[in-house]
């Protein structure tokens, strides 16, 4: 059904129609439409634009509708441009032209975003959800290998030993932090835009903040104009989803390389890995490579948006539409992948031996020995040559520094006494690092609980809000 035409002698032309047609795409923001037109239609009631009988036979005839797309009765038609008109046309169907009423005081301008709000602080809860519950998967294999030594990478070559499970924690940190981003968006987003109808605001709906309380807004936006033009709230999400793939894409690459028969340091479940249509004895990791690759279309997104957005003059521009596929994307893409990479982990069994193996491998423990001259008071920079005299010693001797006897030791530099024999040993090493961050087991033990008491509070504001959410959108 067009929402237009009164001054128009012919119809659209084909391509155009085509070209401008959302509905294949929108129809996603049905439910939320619904919701929006009830309010709206109480808010004519309100201010008596419509009598409170036309209003009844009007919500009526929504909520009708409603449960008509909830069971697949009702559906777009090739004739519907959007998910708005296909709406006002199933209920002009099922209560005649007073149906029409529906589209008073309000434009698709201030409606679209509107629906579009309410259907992402929906997703957006969803997705926290999900992240939260990575977060705590990947929280439960730390936890269960801090006591596993490993060696710790800087440019992918062996650097300083540490605890495995502060290396899979790190993982929850950035997640963590994205849970934070996407509470902030919800603290600075959940503003109504209802009310701004085409740019200028309505006569006929002037009490706005009735709509906002009614659909479960913080408040209303204040300027019309910003309203209907501002994207800066998808915007936000787009790299708050962008982000979270980039973090998902760094969680898959580590997998992918401990999943290869080189490290050896994860077996993935057969359940969560794939075969070869060609190589039979092939398992491969395909989850972590598919979040490595789906990082790249989330970013696009991100940018697809931002450069829609850019330059824009006024209020309004159809350019706006572009808004949606590639938030719609960045969401179906992130509510598939999640829970896959969650099975993923939760499912995986380290090889604490394996990754034992390499601790302090290729010269890992050489800081240990610089340290140790430093806290008997030699500076760092004589304290690093003699450090480093003794990796070349080794080298020339084809032993590893733990492998030094005190004899060898004291060769190299008179003050690295005996006591420097515990120093030069993985647990030696990473148990001195106890301050809050550091690797010692300990830390990373009261690390790893710190960061599940954040992953619970997240788990109670994340389950209010979705209790609070799905309240204000029952009919
Ligand atoms: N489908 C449009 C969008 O998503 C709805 C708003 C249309 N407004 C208009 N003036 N044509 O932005």
């Amino acid at each position: 059904m067009a929402l237009w035409g009164g001054r128009f002698t012919e119809g659209p032309e084909a391509s155009l129609a085509k070209l401008s047609r959302s509905v294949d795409f929108d129809w996603r923001l049905a439910q939320y439409d619904i919701r929006v037109n009830l309010a709206n239609v109480q808010g004519l009631v309100n201010s008596g634009t419509i009598t409170p009988g036309n209003g009844e036979i009007i919500k009526a005839g929504l909520k009708a509708l409603s449960v008509e797309i909830a069971n697949s009765k009702f559906s777009y038609i090739d004739s519907d441009e959007d998910v708005h008109s296909a709406i006002e046309r199933g209920l002009v169907e099922k209560v005649g032209s007073v149906g029409g009423f529906i589209r008073s005081g309000r434009s698709r301008n201030d409606l679209v975003i509107t629906d579009f709000k309410l259907y992402l602080i929906d997703h957006l809860l969803n997705v926290a959800n999900l992240v939260n519950q990575l977060a705590q998967t990947i929280l439960d294999a730390a936890f269960n290998n801090i006591e596993v030594t490993a060696p710790g990478f800087t440019h992918l070559q062996h650097a300083q030993p540490i605890s495995f499970g502060h290396e899979l924690a790190k993982h929850a940190q950035g997640l963590l932090r994205d849970i934070s981003r996407i509470e902030d968006w919800l603290n600075r987003n959940s503003l109504s835009p209802f009310g701004a109808s085409a740019l200028a605001g309505s006569p006929l709906q002037l009490d706005p903040e009735f709509i906002a309380q009614n659909l479960g807004f913080d408040g209303v936006l204040s300027n019309s104009i910003d309203a209907v033009s501002d994207r800066d709230f998808v915007a936000e999400a787009l790299s708050i989803f962008a982000i979270i793939g980039v973090h998902l894409s760094k969680v898959g690459e580590e997998f992918t390389i401990w999943n290869s028969k080189e490290f050896n340091w994860v077996q993935l479940d057969d359940a969560y890995s794939t075969g070869s249509s060609i190589m039979p004895q092939k398992k491969n990791p395909d989850i972590a490579e598919l979040a490595r690759g789906k990082s790249g279309r989330l970013i696009g997104n991100l940018t697809a948006i931002l450069a829609a957005m850019k330059g824009l003059a006024f209020a309004y521009n159809r350019d706006l539409q572009e808004d949606k596929e590639p938030t719609f994307d960045s969401i179906e893409t992130l509510e598939v992948l999640l829970p896959a990479m969650n099975g993923m982990i939760a499912s995986a069994k380290f090889n604490k031996k394996e990754i034992e193996k390499g601790a302090i491998e290729g010269f890992a423990l050489a800081t240990e020995l610089a340290d140790y001259l430093v806290q008997r008071g030699v500076p760092f920079s004589e304290a690093h040559e003699i450090a480093g005299s003794a990796v070349k010693y080794c080298e020339s001797k084809n032993k590893e520094l733990n492998e030094l006897n005190i004899d060898e030791l004291t060769d190299i530099d008179a003050r690295l006494e005996s006591g420097v024999l515990e120093r030069l040993t993985a647990l030696g090493a990473i148990n001195s690092r106890t301050s809050s961050l550091g690797t010692s087991f300990n830390s990373v033990r009261e690390q790893i609980s710190l960061a599940k008491g954040a992953a619970s509070e997240n788990s109670l504001w994340i389950s209010n809000g979705v209790k609070s959410f799905s309240g204000m959108m029952a009919l």
